[in-house]
């Protein structure tokens, strides 16, 4: 009777035990599942403002550059938006020799004595993830007071609906001119701003300071 008595004791206790793990077992699956769909939401969201952060905004500088000038403003203002970074690139990139405007037989100067052949291909005209962005800085050099052709392949090739597009450009002397305004026309769609110019070797600070101007960040 004693022993039968301390064996069901024991079975009791030892079912107790069981029902109290399993309860325990639930609540935490539980947790985890909503840690879990919290995470994702998390990261859905943080992926935006991983590029972007409190302006809600997410942006983009896309530019191309022949002799690094333009690359280097694309870098500062990217660096100092929080913006990611697409570079035109030519399947057939410009050397220095290409970009000798002084000589008549250069690959520039007959580019742009015929403007068949501006048709300039290109690596790739498609961004990842491009719908998400809803502001293009768009970087180019000025050629002949125009925006370097190899960009014109990517302005046909995208669509900017529901974006603001953003045009900077690096040049010798001239301004900006009409060369945005030019490539608004060509893309056909987004909103266009008006653009910026740096002159070829601008101080990091001017550079620095235009982007924060923008608040993207
Ligand atoms: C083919 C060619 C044409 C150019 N035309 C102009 C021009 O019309 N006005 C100007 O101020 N600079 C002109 N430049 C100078 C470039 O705009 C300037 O060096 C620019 O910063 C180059 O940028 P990148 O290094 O990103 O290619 C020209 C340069 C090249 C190679």
């Amino acid at each position: 009777m004693t022993l039968k008595r301390t064996l069901g004791i024991v079975l009791v206790f030892v079912l107790l035990l069981s029902l109290a793990a399993c309860a325990n077992n639930n609540t935490s699956d539980q947790t985890q599942t909503s840690t879990e769909s919290a995470t994702t939401a998390y990261a859905a969201g943080s992926a935006t403002s991983a590029t972007n952060t409190s302006s809600g905004k997410k942006a983009i500088v896309v530019y191309f550059s022949g002799s690094g000038n333009t690359k280097r403003v694309a870098e500062l203002v990217a660096n100092e938006t929080d913006a990611s970074l697409f570079e035109i690139v030519p399947k057939n990139p410009y050397t220095e020799d290409d970009l000798n405007w002084r000589d008549e037989n250069s690959r520039v100067q007959k580019e742009h004595n015929d403007t068949s052949l501006q048709n300039i291909e290109l690596n790739s005209t498609s961004v990842p993830d491009w719908e998400s962005y809803d502001t293009v800085l768009f970087g180019y050099p000025l050629w002949w007071r125009e925006a370097a052709w190899p960009v014109n392949n990517f302005v046909k090739g995208n669509d900017f609906s529901g974006k603001a597009v953003i045009p900077f450009c690096t040049s010798t002397s001239d301004g900006i001119g009409d060369s945005g305004s030019k490539l608004a026309q060509m893309a056909g769609t987004g909103t266009w701003q008006d653009g910026m110019r740096f002159p070829e070797n601008d101080d990091e600070s001017s550079i620095r300071d235009w982007a924060k101007s923008l608040n993207l960040k």
